[in-house]
């Protein structure tokens, strides 16, 4: 059968868990998470329920960006352990019935990859155009105004050669020129190397940025910069008409959708556009010759008010009916708990808002730790390692607060490492620890594994057109697929929503236990998230 026709995909009915193998479990006591300490825990992920996972980068890197600093696709650093650890790793995972997806990060190398060594090293190299070297500006300075990501521009001058280099992101981190056939070649392998070893697909970081425009107009400014913006506030200012999200782009995705089908993998993109703009993202994903999916980050940034929330999912589904990927939390962003409220308030939000995303076609994702209720960690500046922080001197600018290691029991280390140190910190209450939940009937994990079992269960949440029962004026926003009803109260006071009618069971409450039975309407807490299922008649 020719995969791309057959309708269902081994993705369709699972849920997919984000595991920053940095700060997931250390298995040789050095402070850092591995793959011999993940591959002891993927019985727990199994355990949870999620059936699909992502392994943030893990190949040999100088670390300037934590792994997304690539010297060598085919290999694993040895602060990760070893190609035999990695191929146990998804030996072990198959073996539990779980599907792993690898990062690969296109757009950018580290600046020691043998191909920009040899790149910077001599302008007649083949490799010089496997980046974007450009002469100054007339008059001197970069080429244009684009700027990093991360703060100050985009170019970076090398002296020998006289040429500058792009990075939208750290200097250690130049562009691949995709408009190059040879560059283009050079991944065919990577994603060959990676698929004969198994693995089940690819999260492709910064899926919306390879190709540039190569004019390399300057972006038009719509926002003055000033000095208190964070990096991102700053890049925000711009219209990144000719750096980002080029023609082009999905092009490269016809040719990875061709590989993947054949090994039955699944490519699963970051677009991700600061405006979110959701007919942006859909062309990734449209005509089902792309990627498989796209992760959506405007439910990430979306307040915690009715109109905001029900137009941004409103908008994507009309955009991308099917093919959106959802997340709470990342490792990029703060996470959800804190984003939204902070405290038992921020918890219940959290997982109301999943029982949202869990309902909604796609592919949601949890994000390491999400499961215990976790809210970000206050990493004092002293102990902040991200790039981003440290270059501004603030750690509110740098993504370290979501990134700290999974607490597993109580205990300085948190079951975390046997080690005396650990990379960051990691400050947590014992009973945000894993062993303290999985002995308490009551605790928020349990209340997450009860979520992802009903909804595996439940056939018309993966199937069921999705019919909209309430408009942008409504405090809760409430949807139909098929035999299921899918609930949130976004008001701050409990709220009556409508049934359809018929009896209705509540297969899952956010706030309390399932098996009522309602008709006409239901009372809802604030926050509360509900699926309930039609009582067939004859009951
Ligand atoms: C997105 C990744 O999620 C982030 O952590 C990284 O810094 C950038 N891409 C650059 O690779
Ligand atoms: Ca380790």
């Amino acid at each position: 059968m020719n995969m791309a026709q057959s309708s269902h995909r081994w993705w369709d009915r699972e849920v997919g868990y984000e595991v920053y193998i940095r700060s997931f479990v250390d298995g040789n006591g050095d402070g850092i998470g591995d793959f011999p300490g993940l591959t002891e825990k993927l019985d727990y992920l199994a355990w949870l329920g999620v059936g699909i996972v992502w392994i943030t980068p893990f190949y040999p890197s100088p670390m300037c960006d934590f792994g997304y600093d690539v010297a060598d696709y085919t290999g694993v650093d040895p602060l990760f352990g070893t190609l035999d650890d990695f191929d146990a790793c998804i030996a072990e995972a198959h073996r539990l019935g779980l599907r792993m997806l690898i990062d690969l990060v296109p757009n950018h190398s580290s600046d020691q990859h043998p191909w920009f060594q040899a790149s910077r090293a001599d302008p007649d190299s083949p490799m010089r155009g496997y980046y974007h070297w450009r002469d100054p500006a007339l008059g001197g300075g970069p080429p244009n105004n684009w700027i990093s990501h991360f703060g100050g521009p985009a170019w970076t001058y090398d002296e020998a050669t006289e040429q500058y280099y792009l990075h939208l992101f750290l200097p250690e981190q130049p562009d691949l020129n995709w408009s190059n056939p040879k560059l283009v070649r050079e991944f065919d392998d990577v994603l060959a190397f990676w698929l004969d070893r198994d693995v089940d697909g690819f999260r492709v970081d910064v899926a919306h940025g390879l190709v540039k425009n190569m004019l390399m107009p300057d972006n038009p400014q719509r926002f003055p910069i000033t000095p208190d913006m964070s990096p991102r506030q700053a890049f925000g200012c711009y219209d990144h008409r000719y750096d980002l999200d080029q023609a082009g782009t999905t092009a490269i995705y016809r040719r990875w959708r061709a590989v993947a089908e054949r090994y039955d993998a699944l490519l699963l993109g970051e677009v991700y556009l600061r405006d979110n703009n959701p007919n942006q993202v859909s062309r990734y994903v449209a005509n089902q010759d792309g990627l498989h999916r796209a992760f959506y980050f405007a439910p990430m940034h979306t307040p915690w008010d009715p109109v905001a929330m029900w137009s941004t999912f409103r908008d994507a589904l009309d955009a991308a009916p099917r093919d959106l990927s959802w997340a709470i939390s990342s490792h990029d962003d703060p996470r959800a708990p804190t984003r939204l409220g902070g405290g038992e308030l921020g918890q219940s939000r959290s997982l109301a808002y999943c029982v949202l995303l869990f309902a909604l076609p796609g592919l949601p994702f949890l994000y390491q730790g999400d499961e215990l209720g976790l809210e970000d960690v206050d990493v004092p500046l002293d102990r902040c390692l991200d790039p981003v922080a440290i270059r501004n001197q603030n750690p509110a600018d740098g993504r370290d607060a979501c990134r700290t290691p999974m607490p597993w029991s109580p205990g300085p280390a948190g079951g975390f490492t046997d080690g005396a140190e650990t990379w960051l910190p990691v400050d947590r209450a014992d009973a945000h620890t894993v062993s303290a939940q999985q002995d308490d009937p009551g605790s928020v994990l349990y209340k997450y594994q009860e979520l992802l079992a009903v909804r595996h269960e439940l056939g018309d949440l993966h199937a069921g057109e999705l019919e909209w029962m309430t408009d942008r004026a409504a405090a809760v926003i409430g949807f139909r697929r098929g035999d299921c009803v899918c609930a949130l109260n976004v008001a701050e006071v409990a709220t009556d929503f409508q049934l359809p009618s018929g009896k209705w069971r509540l297969a899952f409450s956010s706030q309390r236990p399932a098996g009522a039975v309602a008709e006409a309407a239901i009372s809802l807490d604030a926050p509360e998230g509900v699926l309930l299922v039609r009582v067939p008649d004859t009951a």
